[in-house]
């Protein structure tokens, strides 16, 4: 499954103009994404430089200036070919060239590292599988400069949750939350290693070669700063995560309900945490009945 990313830059109300941008990897580092590059791209007519991602994003911000137009970029690809690396270049690009490095700016940008923890997984053909599709409107003012962005998901694949296929993964944050929060912490949730979950293992693999959990941890709770989260919403937020891992150890048994074929939650540690943590009693978790 692959899926199309769209940035509209949202200048007034008269129809969209735009570009359809079809990423493709390079399978190698280029060093062609830097300050530099964003310089030599700036202000250009389109076809007066080589193609490349910022003449597509420096085309739809001076078109939107020049025509006082909307400007949409559909930006298409295979998985693993690149749209959320393109998506990210567009989006640096044009924090850059509007100017005023605000802090609203900061904020657009610090949303993806958050967006990729909870919708991103490691698959058999991308580390980093968007397993969802991404939505950006970002705002103009006159001046040109970015005054804020709606970023809206579609179609996330909630099932991963619950199943991944061999040789994949769950979504990021459970892992790097395991890997890096404290020990006090992971003692008040219950919390173990990845090894130790069901919904962490069913894909055989828990760890994914080049990406550092640890690392991505602190820059989840780095971003979650920018974009103001309390420490009581991360928390609660984390308590959640913690309560699917519990859920996912808990086992079930066959049962009859007049006359109807039916499962019970067995009882289990696992069972009484997660509701814990949810702030519900385990006869409302086990739903109809815990068999002792
Ligand atoms: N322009 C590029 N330069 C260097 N590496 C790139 C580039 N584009 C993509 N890559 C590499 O390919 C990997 C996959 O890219 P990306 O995650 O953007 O794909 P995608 O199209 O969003 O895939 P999916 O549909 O699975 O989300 C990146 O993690 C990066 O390592
Ligand atoms: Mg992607």
């Amino acid at each position: 499954m692959c899926f199309v990313h769209l940035v509209i830059l949202t200048f007034d109300l008269q129809t969209y103009t735009g570009s359809i941008l079809v990423a493709v990897n390079p399978y190698q580092l280029l060093p062609i994404y830097t300050p530099e590059q964003i310089r030599l791209y700036t202000n250009k007519k389109i076809g007066e430089m080589p193609p490349h991602i910022f003449a597509i994003a420096d085309n739809c911000y001076f078109n939107m200036q020049r025509s006082n137009k909307d400007q949409c970029c559909i930006i298409s690809g295979e998985s693993g070919a690149g749209k959320t690396e393109s998506t990210k270049l567009i989006l640096q690009f044009l924090a850059s060239i509007s100017g005023q490095h605000s802090w609203i700016e900061q904020q657009v940008l610090e949303a993806n590292p958050i967006l990729e923890a909870f919708g991103n997984a490691k698959t058999i053909r991308n580390d980093n599988s968007s397993r969802f599709g991404k939505y950006i409107d970002i705002h103009f003012n006159k001046k040109g400069a970015i005054e804020g962005a709606k970023i809206e998901q579609y179609l996330l694949e909630k099932s991963r949750v619950c199943r991944q296929a061999k040789d994949e993964r769950n979504y990021h944050v459970f892992y790097c939350m395991l890997q890096g929060m404290t020990p006090a912490q992971k003692k008040e949730l219950n919390l173990g290693q990845a090894a130790d979950y069901t919904y962490l293992t069913m894909g055989n693999c828990t760890t994914c070669d080049g990406r550092d959990d640890l690392k991505e941890y602190s820059n989840i709770l780095s971003a979650m700063k920018v974009l103001m989260f309390t420490e009581t919403e991360n928390w609660e937020i984390t308590k959640l995560l913690a309560s699917i891992l519990h859920m996912g150890n808990m086992h079930y048994r066959a049962r009859t309900f007049d006359n109807l074929d039916a499962c019970a939650v067995m009882h289990s540690p696992d069972l009484v945490t997660a509701a814990k943590l949810l702030e519900v009693g385990s006869h409302l978790l086990s739903f109809y009945d815990v068999i002792p």
